[in-house]
């Protein structure tokens, strides 16, 4: 399948290698706006995710993107949507077959550092899967035993920090913990979280960062903080809210992105 899949996406794109893909989070779809390329429905490319989440758009765009040649995922199935982990697994390994050589996720998520405040971005330096699933269960091959010690690119990690900084955008890096949702957590599982050593916690993610290292990619992961976690203030956490406060943290993400690809080394 994934054969069939690559060949229909490059008669329309073009044969020319991909060199890093972009998952677009919720609220973040908007990056996808800057890139000079085809745009593929995922209702045209079997096996790719039917995501009915508002606030996520579902099409793959393939072209330039200041200077670089991406592919941009932007819409992504969750865990939650039909409880598939490996949801997002034809889409990577098409990646992978297009050429790519590197993953950049971005996500939504609830922070519990009061120094990542709403509206501020997070480098994913590390994971903790909290939901206890994974892509590759029922993965017959010994591949599937797949190292997760450098699992976000400590190299693309430094350049992401030093684009930031070259934007004067402040940037901090923290650990991501992965909860299934859909519903948000309870005061008491983020003082859990927090205890346990992660920084932020979203609903995605981990699954495609597990994926992405099973097929060889180089992944890094952006989160854009959209509130502070359940307990952690007075204002109500909701979907709506999330949709409303991305933009802010994406506008900032867009920047970094834009200094960041044209000195991209992979
Ligand atoms: N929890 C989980 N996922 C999220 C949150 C949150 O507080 N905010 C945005 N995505």
């Amino acid at each position: 399948m994934p054969k069939e899949l690559i060949e229909k996406i490059r008669e329309k794109a073009g044969d020319a290698p991909v060199s890093i893909g972009l998952i677009l989070g919720s609220g973040l779809g908007r990056l996808a706006n800057d890139v000079e390329g085809v745009r593929i429905p995922y209702s045209e490319l079997p096996g790719f995710p039917h995501s009915g989440v508002s606030g996520h758009s579902a099409e793959l765009v393939i072209g330039d993107l200041h200077g670089v040649r991406v592919a941009i995922f932007s819409g992504r199935e969750h865990y939650y949507e039909n409880g598939r982990a490996d949801a997002m697994r034809i889409p990577l390994e098409v990646l992978a077959g297009l050429g790519a050589t590197a993953l950049l996720a971005t996500n939504a998520s609830g922070s519990f550092r009061s120094d990542i405040p709403p509206g501020d971005l997070m480098i994913l330096s590390d994971h903790i899967n909290f939901s206890g699933l994974n892509p590759l269960i029922g993965e017959a091959s010994d591949s599937r035993f797949v190292n997760m010690t450098e699992a976000y690119d400590p190299d693309i990690r430094m350049q992401i920090e030093a684009a930031a900084k070259e934007t004067g955008i402040d940037i901090k890096s923290g650990v991501y913990a992965w909860y299934s949702g859909p519903s948000f957590e309870t005061p008491a599982e983020i003082r859990m979280l927090k205890m346990l050593g992660s920084d932020v916690v979203g609903m995605s993610t981990v699954p495609e960062v597990i994926l992405g290292r099973f097929f060889g990619l180089r992944c890094a992961a952006v989160s854009v903080v959209t509130n502070m976690a359940a307990g952690l203030s007075d204002e109500n956490i909701s979907h709506e809210h999330t949709k409303e406060s991305a933009p802010i943290g994406a506008a900032k993400l867009a920047k970094i992105i834009e200094v960041l690809l044209p000195q991209l080394k992979l």
